[in-house]
């Protein structure tokens, strides 16, 4: 026999169902809260070119430089399993010509992404996000709602987070600004990390996300992007910030927030929670208007986050998990093959009304049957055996208190109807 195959590969992993109610619940939550908002769902493939991904996050970022699961496929095509979604989004959005419909695309999306990161608690090579899109707009007040956006659908789930707010200016502003941190890197570049030297030369900006120890005491001393904005994106941060006070939403103002990807223009976020342990990055996102035309479509004005599903999950409060814990209406117990046969028509008969009916093939015994109803949290289990078919009714016992009674087998449907009994 050949060996089991029993390991996924490091840092995916599978998710059970067990876990999978509170993905489920903040999913279906999620969609409640984009539809309020007025976002529609996309999905993206989830195998693009390469090529999406270097001219969109860029070259000199960790993702692309480092992280991204690339591979050739049979007609030698480099392709890579998206890291995130937003150049897909970006790309489905041109390739089906959105931007001529008039008004704000909104989109969202959930899903899973890939990166091939160090291993960590919080982090995973194949992780989840939930993301929501806006295209076609530069006001400000849309970056604020966007943000209301994300931090309602957290608060709604009872889950603490905090905002992170920074501008990293436009196509204008930046260039100037990189000319200075150039040549302030020049005067420590030595002292920096290999990664870093090289940084600073090709995409200064990327020094911001180094995580390397003895590069920080630099770092802190270099120029923030936010003190050297132009007027327009200094106009335009002001505004952002007026209407997120407008909402009363609290923010702290990080000026070296500059985020992992090349695309960010203007507004750049990240939510935090203080629950989360290292890896506290719930959401990130901001604008990225020049995206579009780097992916060669027409100037659109764009922004976007995307949140940390697997993150979320781990510190949904104990109210919100119990909610997420599906259990049978009925647990349906039977002694012998004719009951069996008997339940069965009972089951379909109650599914078609729109009940939840558990049935257990494994033909235990009623001790071991009503042990199963127990642990999956069922509150009620009919049962049928020999004599209870002979009279054509069922038992129904509730587990709760132990109390028993029978009711005609062709009256169950009316009955459970009637009371509809309640499970949790
Ligand atoms: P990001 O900051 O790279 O942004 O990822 C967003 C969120 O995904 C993070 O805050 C984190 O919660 C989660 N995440 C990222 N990497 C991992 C990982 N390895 N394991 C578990 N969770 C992870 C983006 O992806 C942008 N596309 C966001 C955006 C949308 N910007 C504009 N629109």
């Amino acid at each position: 026999m050949e060996d089991l195959i029993s390991n996924s590969l490091p840092g995916m992993r599978d998710l059970l169902p067990e876990e999978m109610g509170r993905f489920q619940l903040v999913e279906e939550h999620a969609r409640r809260v984009f539809a309020q908002y007025g976002f529609a769902e996309i999905r993206t493939s989830i195998l693009e070119p390469t090529e999406l991904f270097a001219r969109g996050i860029g070259d000199d970022t960790d993702i692309v430089g480092k992280e991204m699961y690339t591979f050739l496929d049979r007609s030698k095509r480099s392709v890579t399993l998206r890291p995130e979604a937003t150049a897909s989004v970006v790309r489905a959005y041109l390739q089906n010509a959105m931007y001529r419909s008039a008004g704000v695309t909104k989109l969202y999306y959930m899903g899973p992404m890939f990166r091939h990161e160090k291993k960590q608690k919080g982090r995973w090579r194949q992780f989840y996000q939930i993301g929501a899109e806006a295209l076609g707009s530069d006001h400000p007040a849309i970056d604020a709602e966007m943000i209301e956006m994300a931090l309602w659908l957290l608060k709604s789930l009872g889950v603490e987070a905090h905002l992170l707010l920074n501008s990293v200016g436009c196509r204008d502003c930046r260039p100037r600004y990189i000319d200075l941190l150039r040549s302030e890197l020049n005067k420590c570049v030595t002292d920096l990390c290999e990664d870093c030297q090289r940084r600073a030369s090709t995409n200064s900006l990327r020094v911001f996300d180094c995580k390397v120890e003895r590069c920080q005491p630099f770092i802190e001393t270099l120029p923030a992007i936010s003190e050297h904005l132009c007027q327009e994106c200094a106009e335009h941060f002001a505004k952002v910030k007026g209407c997120l006070d407008e909402a009363g939403i609290a923010y702290t103002f990080v000026p070296r927030l500059v985020r992992g990807l090349d695309y960010y223009i203007r507004t750049a976020f990240e939510i935090v929670s203080g629950e989360l342990g290292a890896q506290n990055a719930l959401a990130g996102g901001g604008r990225y208007d020049g995206l579009s035309e780097a992916l060669g479509g027409p100037p659109v004005h764009a922004l976007g986050f995307a949140l940390g599903l697997d993150r979320l999950v781990m510190i949904l409060p104990e109210e919100q998990s119990a909610k997420s814990q599906r259990k049978p209406e009925l647990f349906l117990a039977y002694m012998g093959e004719a009951a069996l046969i008997k339940v069965s028509e009972i089951a379909r008969d109650l599914r078609h009304q729109g009940f939840s009916c558990y049935l257990d093939f494994s033909a235990g015994t009623m001790k071991s049957q009503l042990r199963m109803a127990n642990k999956l949290g069922t509150r009620h289990v009919l049962i049928v055996g020999d004599d209870e078919l002979a009279r054509n009714v069922a038992s129904i016992k509730c587990l709760d208190d132990s109390r028993q009674w029978e009711i005609a087998i062709p009256d169950i449907g009316a009955y459970l109807n009637r009371f509809r009994i309640p499970n949790s």
